[in-house]
């Protein structure tokens, strides 16, 4: 029976700088963790006549032959289980004429010595300290430089100018030897603006940092439902799982490893918000913690006055709460789907908003999530009634129904007994029970009152409001004043139209009038509050205007 063997074909080495994403960033990440690998503490980079130049005063290179051992590395054996190296990291600057050159030796790589040609190993007749790569590239300039050296560790210079440096995370970190790693979490405005450049423009919503040794690499992570937490983890020398995905290194493998660093992540978030005293964690995040052993606090109050959400424009009549006044005697409108109608929030808040009462009535909006906290356990708004008055007028306006009626009181009946009844001058029709399932159709409900009570748009709000695919804001809520104006005159009567424009028309005429006579024959006569007359006859006809001249 035959045997087959994994080799390595050696047509992967014309393809090895393809292992790389190709960008400048990607070169200075490799040569610098080449530099920090061998020791250094000071890497210098000098950029001339098209050359980059980057000297390191690490411990040196003793075996030339790792240089172009696809797949193989010279480094110890502690910085193999803690970093990983795949041997590959010099192919980045292929095809480039590389010259190295360390302790007394030197190599000058270019074309099919890339790709398996030998390379002849010189003695070097000005030795150098460290390690010295020479090669042609675009310059480096310290705007792309910066951004992968200020976390590496090492003092680096562009054209002797330093380089910012900095520590990755501060002494607060957690260490987690098992993992290999540290772990700090930061809220946004504790970043420093350097964490938050490593994190841009990679993908929108990356909130994880993870120095692998120098080289970023982010990802999203939300362990708890608490937003704006980054999490910054920096790798130790101690031996890890945490791998980062080959060939590119822009990502990590999702291996056991990186679980146990999630729940990791999710144990330090709970960590921090206990820390930090205050958080507003949904319930069943609140029992995780506990679950891990960490006691929070009960998540600050979280909730909104008045039940109609201030999303969409424009904004429904505003529900006030009395300063001071305490979250206990609210009411949380009970969402039972068996007991409620549709309509029954936006009456609730109306009620409140424009009803009066001996004691205060707030109804107030608390997300499910919060259920469990003692502070949103609120009395109940349970049934909610509106009583009608006579239909005076009534007419499709917007998206819905508007109707003129002779009277409204809305009555809501609380779980702890009270009875919240007032009228008002706007609530919303409740679907007869026979229709409640056909029911689709904003009905508004508005009293006389309503004309002289409520801005326009407090209207507007329930008729469907700003459609986000029309016109300007301003104009569809001129639209809308229109049609509200010819609204309230039609309930007046079917001669308020011709009445309103008459009057309109008469506006301009100055100073002060009492009466105006206007006769089948165009002649109109005004007379004048100070007593005064003044005729307006009618131009001549056009005909006897000619006839004159
Ligand atoms: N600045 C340096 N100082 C000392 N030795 C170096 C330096 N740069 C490279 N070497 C040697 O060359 C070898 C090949 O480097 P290369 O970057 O290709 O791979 P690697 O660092 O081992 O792995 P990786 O793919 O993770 O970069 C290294 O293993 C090391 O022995
Ligand atoms: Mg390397």
């Amino acid at each position: 029976m035959g045997t087959i063997q994994a080799t390595v074909n050696i047509r992967l080495l014309s393809k090895a700088n393809r292992l790389f994403t190709g960008t400048l960033g990607g070169r200075i990440v490799e040569v610098l963790q080449n530099a920090r690998r061998a020791g250094a503490t000071e890497v210098a980079i000098t950029n001339k006549d098209g050359y980059v130049t980057v000297c390191d005063n690490g411990r040196g290179i003793d075996d030339f032959s790792r240089l172009l051992d696809l797949g193989g590395s010279g480094w110890e054996d502690a910085l193999e289980s803690s970093e990983d190296p795949a041997g590959v990291g010099l192919f980045c600057l292929a095809p480039r004429k590389v010259t190295i050159r360390s302790s007394s030796k030197m190599v000058t790589i270019e074309g099919d010595g890339w790709t398996g040609l030998p390379v002849t190993i010189l003695d070097d007749p000005e030795p150098v300290l460290g390690t010295v790569l020479h090669f042609e590239d675009e310059p480096w300039e310290s705007s792309v430089v910066d951004l992968n050296a200020v976390f590496c560790g090492m003092q680096v210079t562009v054209g002797g100018q330093a380089c910012p440096k900095l520590p990755f995370l501060s002494d607060r970190a957690t260490p987690y030897p098992e993992l290999g790693c540290r772990i700090e979490v930061r809220e946004s405005q504790d970043l420093d603006p350097w964490h938050s450049s490593c994190m841009r423009g990679r993908r929108y919503g990356d909130n994880a940092l993870v120095s692998f040794h120098g080289q970023m690499v982010a990802f999203d992570c939300h362990p708890v439902s608490e937003h704006g937490l980054h999490y910054l983890i920096d790798m130790t020398d101690e031996p890890t799982g945490i791998r980062l995905m080959l060939p590119a290194r822009t990502c990590l493998v999702e291996n056991e490893a990186f679980e146990a660093l999630k729940q990791a992540l999710e144990l330090e978030a709970f960590r921090y918000l206990q820390h930090r005293g205050h958080h507003r964690l949904p319930y069943k995040d609140y029992l995780r913690a506990r679950e891990l052993g960490i006691d929070l606090p009960e998540a600050e109050p979280t909730y909104t006055v008045g039940l109609l959400g201030h999303s969409d424009p424009p904004d429904p009549v505003e529900v006030v709460m009395p300063k001071d006044f305490p979250l206990a005697k609210c009411y949380r409108l009970d969402s039972s789907p068996e007991l409620g109608d549709e309509s029954d929030e936006a009456n609730v808040h109306l009620l409140a908003a424009m009803g009066t009462f001996e004691e205060p009535f707030v109804p107030v909006n608390i997300y499910p999530r919060y259920d469990g906290y003692s502070w949103a356990k609120l009395p109940t708004i349970g049934k909610v009634e509106v009583s009608v008055g006579e239909t005076l007028y009534k007419s499709y306006m917007w998206s819905g129904e508007l109707a003129c009626v002779s009277s409204l009181t809305i009555t809501a009946h609380a779980s702890d007994g009270r009875v919240l009844s007032s009228p008002v001058c706007m609530a919303m029709a409740i679907a007869p029970p026979e229709q409640a399932s056909t029911w689709v159709a904003d009905q508004v409900l508005v009293t006389p009152k309503a004309e002289e009570h409520l801005a326009p748009w407090e209207i507007w709000h329930h008729l469907g409001g700003w459609n986000d695919e029309g016109d300007t804001y301003e104009s569809q809520e001129f639209d809308f004043e229109q049609e509200l104006n010819r609204f309230w005159a039609d309930v007046v009567g079917p001669d308020e139209h011709l009445r309103q424009s008459i009057l309109s028309s008469l506006a301009a005429i100055k100073p002060e009038w009492k009466s105006v006579t206007i006769s089948s024959d165009a002649t109109v006569t005004v007379q004048y509050t100070d007593g005064a007359e003044k005729t307006l006859e009618p131009p001549p006809p056009a005909s006897s205007a000619s006839a004159t001249e």
